[in-house]
């Protein structure tokens, strides 16, 4: 987490706490009748404080009830309550529990914070941590970086001493974290090593890590995130060594990258970068969570290609890896063998997730096995760096809806070229020409999903379009709160040709979202120009184009080869757009359109070819995640 940006939020909350929520409602519902969204917008940030309140909130996502959200953390699941617990940097951080992984309730009243910054080892800030849910006297312990020095930022030298590590315990089912009267536990970066970040530490427990290192079973572990000037990104390795967790053992850089170095040409895994931010450790099986499945890592990478000076706006990419660990010159190591983007949003990032045992109170219900759930932050005002109309809106970004990951499998890949390459997958058998792969698969948490689809389905009929040009849907969403599902199928020419489909969403005569695949450099855009009419008239409504990259491989289908169909799942959650893909590719992004009019869908096609539209189905509603906070 870019620590400028913790300091904004920390002045944003301690102002949004002090407002009971009902004023929060009563001041909006006094203000919308100043707004008309039948009318072009005026710059929308001469408008009065909190008008805007309503405009593009989601219902469906997490968020506090108002104010700025940071980093997702310090995630766990209480072993007394199986009460699952979402945490979120918040003026401090702030959290809610679920039951269900449906709907949230706030820890605090108004989202107030359960741990804030000003103690001897936190002067300045909290920065994101991690928790082991039995810990101090089996209490949520939490571990997360406490700050005495700002700023931070990897392209300056570091302050020694600016991030440490320190502990908390909660006595109270999570609604405060009590710090430890005592120094940080891990009071320094390792000796002599000329850090650029040293944050986010991330606790896991791992068997495959246990037997390399001929540890007892169970012992914890945490991961550092940050790097070293001149030489590039490190995740920093640390070993539990006495049950009070006092001390921590440090095992060395168990994964580092060159500096500004990629995963093969990096087209499909962006950037390493110089510092990599917000490291999570965890193993996968093809079921979910499984300590002693195949080891993967999702990482921020922190880079830039402006001349690396203070000040100077960076980028940020959210990355994952799985990778081989082994005992090298007698330390433990991680090597890539896969890697790709967990989003392709430019606004994702700062993943945080937690393993989800299936004896959760959730999991029990949906009768789930033990799961990784993770979090993305989908900034709102682009890192702090947008002049985005802040007070009218009253509340700055939300998470993505929650995902679980597990090994996923490309079954019956031709075995030429476009599967050879490397690239955010790995082949696992070959067989006679025909290959299985693996890869990352990310999908909508089971219970998110049969939620947002169990509403009134409407069944837009198929199509099958030749020529350019939209075409309005037959089915026309009453509201701006919707899943959309399509297949969609291309015929063998397609590849590296001009064609492009897909669809439009929140479109009217004034507006309109096109999000759509192309094969000419296999990209998936969301072309964001004509979002939203108040672009024109406000600063901060980015109108950038996303865009990210997901092969649809030729593959053997009946006996036929043809290209793999596309399968789309399309949340719009009023100004959150979620584009999941074919179960391995997600690009979401900020879509806020101004007119009440701009609700309608369409088909787009353009170029060469006939594409198939097929199961095209449209749940309307979502849901309200917070019930507890409708006013
Ligand atoms: C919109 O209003 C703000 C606040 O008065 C002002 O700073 C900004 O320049 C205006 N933007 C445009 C595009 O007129
Ligand atoms: C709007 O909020 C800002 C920040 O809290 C405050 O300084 C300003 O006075 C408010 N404006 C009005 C009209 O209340
Ligand atoms: C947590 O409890 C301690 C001790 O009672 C108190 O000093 C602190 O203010 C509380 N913190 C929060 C965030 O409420
Ligand atoms: C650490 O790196 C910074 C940035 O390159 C450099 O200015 C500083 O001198 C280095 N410090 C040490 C102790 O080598
Ligand atoms: C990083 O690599 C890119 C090319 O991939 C290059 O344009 C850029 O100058 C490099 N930056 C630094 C600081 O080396
Ligand atoms: C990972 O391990 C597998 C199995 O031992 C081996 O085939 C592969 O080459 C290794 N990959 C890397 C990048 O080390
Ligand atoms: C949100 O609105 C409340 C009053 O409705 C106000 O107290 C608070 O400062 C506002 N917060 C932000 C971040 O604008
Ligand atoms: C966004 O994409 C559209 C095509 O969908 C293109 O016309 C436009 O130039 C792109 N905008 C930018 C800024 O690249
Ligand atoms: C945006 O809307 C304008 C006006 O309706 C239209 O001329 C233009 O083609 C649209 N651009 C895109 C990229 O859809
Ligand atoms: C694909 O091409 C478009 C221009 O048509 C570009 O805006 C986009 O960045 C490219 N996508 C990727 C992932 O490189």
């Amino acid at each position: 987490m870019k620590p400028s940006l913790v300091v904004a939020a920390l002045a944003a909350t301690s102002a949004a706490t002090s407002a009971a929520s009902s004023t929060v409602s009563q001041w909006t519902k006094g203000q919308r009748h100043s707004v008309n969204y039948n009318k072009a917008p005026p710059n929308l940030s001469t408008l009065a404080n909190s008008s805007l309140f309503e405009t593009w909130r989601p219902r469906a996502h997490v968020l506090p009830p108002s104010g700025q959200i940071g980093d997702p953390c310090m995630h766990y699941t209480d072993p007394s309550t199986g009460l699952f617990h979402v945490g979120w940097l918040h003026g401090g951080a702030s959290g809610a529990t679920t039951d269900d992984l449906v709907t949230y309730r706030d820890l605090n009243p108004d989202g107030r914070p359960f741990i804030v910054a000003g103690g001897v080892n936190d002067p300045i800030a909290v920065f994101d941590g991690s928790v082991i849910p039995a810990g101090i006297d089996g209490k949520p312990t939490l571990l997360y970086t406490s700050v005495s020095y700002l700023p931070i930022q990897w392209t300056i030298p570091y302050t020694r001493g600016s991030e440490t590590q320190s502990l908390a315990v909660s006595y109270d089912s999570g609604r405060n974290f009590t710090k430890l009267r005592q120094g940080p536990v891990i009071p320094s970066a390792p000796f002599a090593v000329n850090v650029t970040g040293f944050r986010d530490p991330f606790v896991f427990q791992n068997a495959k890590l246990d037997s390399l290192l001929e540890s007892s079973p169970q012992t914890w572990y945490t991961v550092i995130s940050g790097g070293v000037h001149g030489d590039g990104p490190s995740q920093f390795l640390y070993r539990q060594h006495d049950p009070d967790f006092q001390y921590w053992e440090y095992l060395g850089e168990w994964w580092h990258e060159a500096a500004n170095s990629t995963w093969g040409n990096g087209d499909w895994a962006g950037q390493w970068g110089f510092n990599f931010e917000v490291a999570n450790i965890f193993s996968l099986d093809k079921n979910g969570y499984n300590a002693e499945g195949e080891v993967f890592t999702t990482i921020g990478a922190e880079w830039s290609f402006e001349p690396i000076v203070p000040e100077v706006s960076d980028s940020r990419q959210m990355l994952w890896a799985a990778g081989n660990v082994t005992i090298q010159d007698g330390a433990l190591k991680f090597t890539p063998t896969m890697a790709g983007f967990l989003d392709w949003g430019a606004s994702a990032y700062a993943a945080a997730g937690k393993e989800l045992p299936a004896d959760t109170q959730a999991s029990m219900k949906s009768k789930s096995p033990d799961r990784f759930i993770t979090y993305v932050w989908l900034t709102g005002d682009f890192y702090g760096t947008h002049n985005f109309p802040t007070l009218q809106q009253n509340w700055t970004g939300a998470l993505l809806l929650p995902r679980e990951l597990s090994v996923g499998t490309i079954s019956n890949v031709v075995d030429n070229e476009l599967s050879r390459e490397t690239g955010s997958w790995r082949i696992s058998s070959s067989n006679l020409g025909v290959l299985e792969l693996v890869t990352l698969k990310q999908e909508i948490v089971r219970e998110t999903m049969s939620q947002l689809t169990s509403g009134v389905s409407i069944i837009e009929p198929g199509k099958t379009l030749g020529s350019s040009g939209p075409v309005a849907f037959q089915h026309r969403p009453k509201s701006k709160f919707y899943i959309l599902t399509a297949s969609l199928s291309f015929p063998a020419s397609a590849r590296g040709s001009d064609l492009k489909a897909g669809f439009e969403v929140l479109s009217s005569e004034f507006e309109t979202t096109r999000i759509y695949y192309q094969f000419s450099n296999e990209s998936i855009i969301i072309d964001r120009t004509n979002s939203s009419a108040a672009s024109s008239t406000t600063a901060g409504i980015d109108a950038r184009n996303e865009s990210g990259k997901l092969r649809l491989f030729d593959v053997i289908e009946n006996g036929e080869e043809k290209i793999e169909t596309l399968e789309l799942t399309i949340v719009v959650d009023n100004s959150i757009v979620e584009v999941h893909a074919n179960s391995r590719f997600v690009i979401s992004t900020w879509a806020r359109s101004w007119y009440k009019a701009s609700k309608d869908i369409r088909f787009i096609h353009d170029g060469e070819g006939e594409v198939k539209f097929g199961n095209i189905m449209i749940h309307e509603g979502l849901f309200d995640a917070w019930p507890e906070r409708s006013r």
